[in-house]
């Protein structure tokens, strides 16, 4: 959550040792160790125009929160990064309204609740793909809704610190996953990805607003990614590097769906190549999960996977208790 921060908020080397002998502040953590000072002034580079170009897409992606906060829909949210909306929308601007049908975004409340009541969208403009239960995901073409894509990246950077696509969203598709009741549809999160990804990436970018965030909806966008990998008949991985919560989500959804898996699957053990066709997971993705729950063990100089049923269990436990709407694939309309 960038913000600039006064003086008062520094600490010196001798302040903290006052802390510390106070039994303020932990005894073992110290500030790092002071930069020499020959190091600090920039590198003399020679002109070259596409590091120059690097540089500056660089300083424009992670320069400091420059809209504090937007209205969408019923929630007011705290914006967490900066967003290149276009200058008139975000010098010195503490709230922005974005309306919820379009991504359409305005400085004055007056404009925005009669462009509201006018707006001729009723939800996000692509295929609808999946309804259940009150959740809604449309299929968009980059290239065929590209003024309401290009409102969806700017919106999600607000929450994504590191991303450099906002205009060309041509080579994309984006899935936009929504809330739907009386009152509308309302937009939860999405995730793009790329139409033809070399990589082998099936996740360009997810993003899931803060008021929704936490209930089990970046899951379910992660699930509906894997299906979809799943059935082009291929495997797929997110596109790196991923985020804090970008790994917290998916490391907890491969280790969820790899033990229930492993847990309802025949005794004999699967190679990680079986596991793979029947995920969509890649391989290493599948080996990194495996070992960081301790399931990988070396016997004879070979990695053997523990099936062990009580093992199985009790890595399961702390997921049972938590309550998250699953993607019904019998409900996925795709392709
Ligand atoms: N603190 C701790 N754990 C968290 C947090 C958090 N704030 N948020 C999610 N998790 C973990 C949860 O533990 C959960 O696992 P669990 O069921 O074992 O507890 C798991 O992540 C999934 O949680 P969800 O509720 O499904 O995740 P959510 O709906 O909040 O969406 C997302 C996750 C999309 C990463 C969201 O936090 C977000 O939009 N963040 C900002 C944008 C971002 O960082 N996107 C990822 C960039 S990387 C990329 O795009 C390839
Ligand atoms: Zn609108």
């Amino acid at each position: 959550m960038d913000e600039w921060v006064g003086e008062d908020r520094f600490i010196s080397n001798s302040q903290l040792e006052a802390l510390k002998s106070e039994g303020k502040f932990p005894a073992n953590l110290s500030l790092p160790e002071e930069e020499p000072r020959r190091r600090r002034g920039r590198p003399s580079l020679p002109h070259d125009p596409a590091y120059e170009q690097l540089e500056r897409e660089h300083e424009e992606a992670t320069k400091v929160k420059n809209i504090q906060k937007i209205i969408l829909g019923r929630y007011g949210i705290d914006c967490w990064y900066f967003s290149p909306y276009p200058d008139e929308y975000s010098e010195n601007i503490d709230l922005l309204f974005i309306c919820e049908k379009c991504l359409k975004y305005m400085k004055s409340e007056a404009t925005y609740q009669s462009h509201y009541h006018r707006c001729e969208y009723t939800g996000p403009p692509g295929k609808l793909i999946y309804l259940k239960e009150g959740l809604a995901i449309f299929e968009l073409e980059g290239e065929v809704a590209k003024l309401y894509c290009q409102n969806l990246c700017l919106l999600a950077k607000l929450f994504l610190d590191h991303k450099t696509l906002y205009y060309d969203v041509s080579p994309f598709f984006f899935y936009v996953l929504c809330e739907v009741d009386e009152s509308g549809v309302h937009p939860v999160g999405y995730f793009s990805k790329e139409k033809a990804s070399p990589d082998d990436y099936n996740l360009a970018c997810i993003m899931i607003l803060p008021p929704y965030q936490k209930r089990g909806y970046g899951r379910f966008l992660i699930q509906l990614s894997y299906e979809i990998t799943r059935r082009e008949g291929k495997t797929g991985s997110p596109e790196k590097p991923l985020s804090d919560l970008g790994r917290l989500s998916y490391s907890s959804f491969w280790a969820f769906e790899l033990l229930t898996r492993l847990r309802a699957g025949s005794r004999t053990i699967p190679s990680l190549k079986e596991i793979s066709f029947l995920t969509g997971f890649k391989e290493e993705d599948i080996n990194e999960t495996l070992t960081e729950l301790g399931l990988m063990r070396q016997y004879r100089g070979q990695k053997v996977l523990n099936m062990a049923p009580k093992v199985l269990e009790g890595l399961l436990k702390p997921f049972e208790n938590k309550k998250f709407t699953l993607l019904d694939p019998e409900c996925l309309n795709w392709p």
